[in-house]
């Protein structure tokens, strides 16, 4: 039986590699992005969102097998707040958008976060601003502090956002879950250490993975196909780590 997707971010990257996983056994996958796809639309506006929701609506009018929220920017982008606008807004709100369409068929719903968003020093407040949806409060905040801050708190405002979420979902047949990815080779990542700033300290960084290396994109797209599959039917409000360990080596003792 062939599946409909729709997601976000599906032009470079992670989502690229998902979508042609998606696609090679024969399913529909909606893609949005801010360029070559099916829909462009820019998730950092609310205009943007409406088009991505609407358009969405329109090409998956008898449902969705899933939704996979992929889209991202990284810690260098700038301002920072429109790392908050993408990576918390651009998802919430399409996933909110589109639940009916998942509920319809029982789908699951895949939000991608990061093995950052459990690490230490993120701004409480900005996470609490975000997760009250009051986004000029975050984006004005976040504007004040840095692309961790940004970026990392972001990320645990959405996991967060997902756990609150998926239990009323769960009840209309909608799994939800988030796929935490650590290190990975994309354009984000290439992005990260060009950047003066912060060049440096990923490179150390990626020095200590226990897996050795990055991720490839694939190592990450399969395991967004499994949180997309019946096989993991029981799985709710889970963060999956797709790391090569560098969480469990970081925070041992929390799980
Ligand atoms: N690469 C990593 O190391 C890493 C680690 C943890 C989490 N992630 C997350 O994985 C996801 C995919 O990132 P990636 O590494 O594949 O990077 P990427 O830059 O290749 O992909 C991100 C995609 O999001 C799209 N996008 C950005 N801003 C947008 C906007 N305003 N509107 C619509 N689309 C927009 C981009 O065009 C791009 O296609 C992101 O959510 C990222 O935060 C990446």
């Amino acid at each position: 039986m062939t599946m409909t997707y729709a997601m976000t971010g599906g032009a470079t990257g992670i989502g690229a590699s998902l979508k042609e996983k998606l696609r090679a056994r024969g399913d529909t996958v909606i893609v949005v992005d801010l360029r070559n796809a099916d829909i462009e639309a820019d998730l950092a506006t609310g205009e943007g969102r409406n088009t991505a929701i609407e358009g969405i609506k329109k090409l998956a009018p008898q449902g969705l097998d899933g939704f996979i929220a992929c889209a991202g920017l990284p810690p260098v982008a700038k301002p920072l707040s429109l790392i908050s606008r993408v990576n918390y807004f651009g998802a919430t709100v399409l996933i909110e958008g589109l639940a009916d369409l998942v509920a319809m068929k029982k789908g699951a719903i895949v939000a991608v976060g990061s093995n950052s968003a459990s690490m230490p020093g993120l701004n409480e407040e900005h996470i609490q601003l975000l997760l009250s949806g009051d986004e000029e409060g975050a984006c004005s905040l976040i504007d004040t502090l840095d692309g961790h801050n940004a970026y990392a708190g972001s990320k645990n405002a959405l996991s967060r956002w997902v756990r609150r979420s998926c239990p009323a979902l769960m009840g209309r047949g909608v799994r939800m879950n988030v796929v935490a990815p650590g290190m990975t080779e994309t354009p984000l990542t290439d992005k990260v250490f060009d950047d003066a700033d912060l060049g440096g300290a990923m490179a150390e960084f990626q020095k200590s993975i226990p897996y050795g290396a990055m991720a490839s994109p694939d190592m990450i797209a399969d395991a967004m196909v499994f949180l997309l599959d019946p096989a993991s039917r029981y799985i709710c409000g889970s963060i999956l780590f797709v790391d090569g360990g560098h969480d469990a080596l970081l925070r041992p003792d929390q799980f």
